[in-house]
């Protein structure tokens, strides 16, 4: 059973359903063997789990682990991206809401909370949750029990949480743009998803699996990475991380013209990095927030890190540069003073 309620959502059943059981986490770096052993720890017991890392890193896979190797594993996964519904829309997804609560809501709607029942809750970008979320979120996870929009009567559940974020939470606490009480609640224990630059050992695996995965590989090209390929590819920095690698896994299948994927098939985005940025020519591994994350921080470099400086020449204003920083988890790289930079 996979039942999308909207995009941000899903529902898998138990580890016998056949999305998660395709879903291993492989690796073999130190860094992430590591990193499985805290899931193996954790996973029987009910404590909140906490996830972080940066996009792409495997987080979503993590949370899955934890649920698959828990006494919950027979009962549902619900994943809720945070960040995809306004306040409104977000709180009857997650709480359900009763006939009449408001127009158009012709009937009773069960929400995600409450199907997780028995099973694990997975809040993912929870970093993205505004204050009025927080506050219900830390009622219904105090109380365990949820309140459909327009219901007086309180619905008892029992849930597994599990959050994910790559933003820095403590940081947002800090700001104050995050509840602390809140903070406290979903992170009994954090588990950090690595980057994948720190694990570059896995990087050979991750290959051989996903172009063994990739619904291309019954074009029969593109089965295997030559060394020299493969030598390059190492010496990528991956900032979009595993999504980045399993994409470009994806493409060389299909464009590539044999069985073995040469380093001529690789793209030059890899190939030479330092040219990545060109405004002329248009990189489809390159997110906008990438794009925006790099230039800011080549601005910085250029300035000596001089924030003053540096958000003047990108029109920005200097709080949304430390916003910006801090979102990136560069904040302590560049909070240094420094001296402004020369004309
Ligand atoms: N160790 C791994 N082994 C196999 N596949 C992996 C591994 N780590 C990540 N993936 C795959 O990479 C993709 C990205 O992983 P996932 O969605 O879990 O990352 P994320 O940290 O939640 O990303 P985002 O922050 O963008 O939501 C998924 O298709 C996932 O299955
Ligand atoms: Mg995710």
């Amino acid at each position: 059973m996979s039942n999308n309620t909207f995009p941000g959502s899903s529902i898998t059943g138990g580890a016998s359903n056949p999305i998660l059981a395709g879903n291993k986490v492989i690796h073999k770096s130190d860094l992430m063997k590591q990193v499985m052993r805290m899931v193996d720890r954790v996973a029987p017991s009910n404590a909140s789990v906490l996830v972080l890392g940066e996009s792409g890193t495997g987080k979503e896979l993590l949370a899955h682990a934890i649920h698959s190797k828990s006494q919950r594993r027979d009962k549902p996964f619900v994943a809720i991206n945070c960040g995809a519904l306004r306040e409104t829309l977000l709180e009857s997804e997650l709480f359900g809401h009763e006939k009449g609560a408001f127009t158009g809501a012709y009937a009773k709607k069960i929400g995600l909370a409450e199907m997780a029942s028995g099973g694990t809750l997975f809040l993912d970008e929870i970093g993205e949750l505004s204050p009025g979320m927080q506050a219900k979120l830390l009622r219904f996870i105090q109380e365990g029990e949820v309140y459909r929009v327009g219901g007086k009567e309180p619905i008892k559940v029992d849930i597994r949480l599990i959050s994910a974020t790559n933003r820095e939470l403590d940081a947002e606490v800090m700001k104050g743009t995050f509840r602390e009480d809140l903070y406290y609640r979903i992170n009994t224990i954090t588990v950090h998803s690595p980057p994948l630059r720190r694990r570059k050992e896995d990087i050979p695996l991750l290959v051989e699996h996903f172009l063994a995965k990739s619904t291309s590989r019954i074009l029969n090209r593109g089965r295997t990475m030559s060394d020299e390929a493969m030598s390059i590819i190492m010496k990528y920095d991956w900032p979009g991380n595993i999504r980045e690698l399993q994409n470009l896994c994806e493409r060389l299948q299909i464009l590539a013209d044999g069985e073995i994927i040469l380093a001529s098939d690789l793209p030059n985005s890899i190939v030479n990095p330092e040219n990545r940025i060109s405004m002329d020519e248009y990189d489809p591994s390159m997110t906008l927030y990438e794009l925006e994350k790099r230039h800011i921080i080549k601005a910085l470099n250029y300035f000596e890190g001089n924030k003053t400086q540096a958000a003047n020449a990108l029109g920005i204003t200097i709080k949304t540069l430390y916003n910006k920083l801090h979102e990136y988890g560069e904040f302590e790289k560049f909070a240094i003073h420094s001296k402004p930079k020369k004309a």
